[in-house]
């Protein structure tokens, strides 16, 4: 085909395929369909977003790769496992970072987003956004995970991030990175004591059916990096980007909003299963658990340009 016949067919007909690694019915499912949706309306057909959810195509340890060859064209792997290529989104790791889901949807979609995502445009691929999962809770197969001391000498399974890492060393635990797509088969294993997730993963994948304690800790936030390889981009004409951009942004805000509602929901099915306990996290706990992790805001606190974590801090919503 020539360039110019290239040309032409991506002019009448572009296919955009989306591959992530969680369920349908979570945060992140339902924005690739509303994404697709939306682009179909706003170009009125051509372009054509297919989704491949739960790891179909690529699990999250190779779906990165997959989208620098050009085998697909977008992806949604979570921030932290981003990490390695883009060191700045650790940040985002930080445990107690975010006050509520105002404050990650100020975040995202305001300044320090723009300026978060802009640190991938060194590589070859354009960030276009950031989702929301959702606050991430505590899980064990041994006991409630209530004290810092509680944590001791467990493993727990990890997505590969620095920060996440530390944050369980510092609590006394052993980390083990392991891929989204074995997380299920290892804990039916008991490869690993805990984990930790979104009620939305931990309700859509069936994790809590090996991990009986349950801890609403809200301590970290799973957010994703929407991201188009960049050569495909710029292939596509000027007026069409246009239209995904829209098309995008409508998504990203309503993601925003639909991830609180979702992770509510799927904690009142929790409740519902019976070899489920589920704890709060006391809040002199919570204190004793912060104070664990001041030695992760020293180290990231010299890491980060210009500020950086007080200026999320300080993000209004
Ligand atoms: C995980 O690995 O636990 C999550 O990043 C999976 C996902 O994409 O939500």
């Amino acid at each position: 085909m020539t360039v110019d016949e290239e040309q032409q067919g991506l002019k009448d007909q572009i296919t955009i395929i989306f591959s992530h690694v969680v369920a349908e019915n979570t945060p992140k499912g339902l924005a690739a369909q509303k994404f697709a949706e939306l682009v179909y309306e706003k170009t009125d057909g051509r372009v054509k977003v297919e989704v491949y959810p739960n790891g179909i195509l690529y699990s999250d340890h190779n779906e990165l790769d997959a989208l620098k060859r050009g085998k697909i064209q977008m992806i949604a792997p979570s921030y932290t496992n981003m990490t390695e290529l883009v060191p700045e989104w650790k940040v985002l790791d930080l445990p107690f970072l975010f006050h509520d889901y105002d404050h990650a949807k100020a975040v995202f979609t305001g300044e320090t987003g723009k300026e978060l995502l802009q640190y991938l445009d060194s590589s070859k691929l354009k960030g276009l956004a950031f989702w929301s999962n959702g606050f991430k809770q505590m899980t064990s197969s041994v006991h409630p995970l209530l004290e810092p001391a509680d944590f001791k000498n467990q493993t727990f399974r990890v997505m590969s991030g620095d920060v996440l890492k530390k944050q369980f060393q510092l609590l006394g635990a052993t980390p083990v990175t392991a891929s989204f797509t074995d997380v299920y088969s290892s804990l039916e294993k008991h490869q690993f004591d805990g984990q930790e997730n979104t009620l939305s993963n931990i309700y859509s994948k069936g994790l809590y059916k090996f991990q009986p304690y349950l801890t609403l800790s809200n301590h970290g936030f799973l957010g994703y990096s929407v991201i188009i390889n960049n050569e495909f981009w710029s292939r596509i004409p000027s007026d069409i980007q246009q239209q995904i951009t829209e098309a995008m942004l409508e998504t990203t805000l309503w993601n925003m909003d639909e991830s609180k509602k979702m992770n509510e929901i799927q904690l009142e099915e929790m409740k519902k299963q019976a070899d489920v306990s589920i704890y709060e996290l006391p809040i002199e706990a919570k204190r004793r658990w912060i104070e664990k992790f001041k030695p992760l805001y020293e180290e990231l606190e010299k890491q980060m340009p210009d500020n950086l974590i007080n200026r999320i801090r300080k993000t209004s919503s």
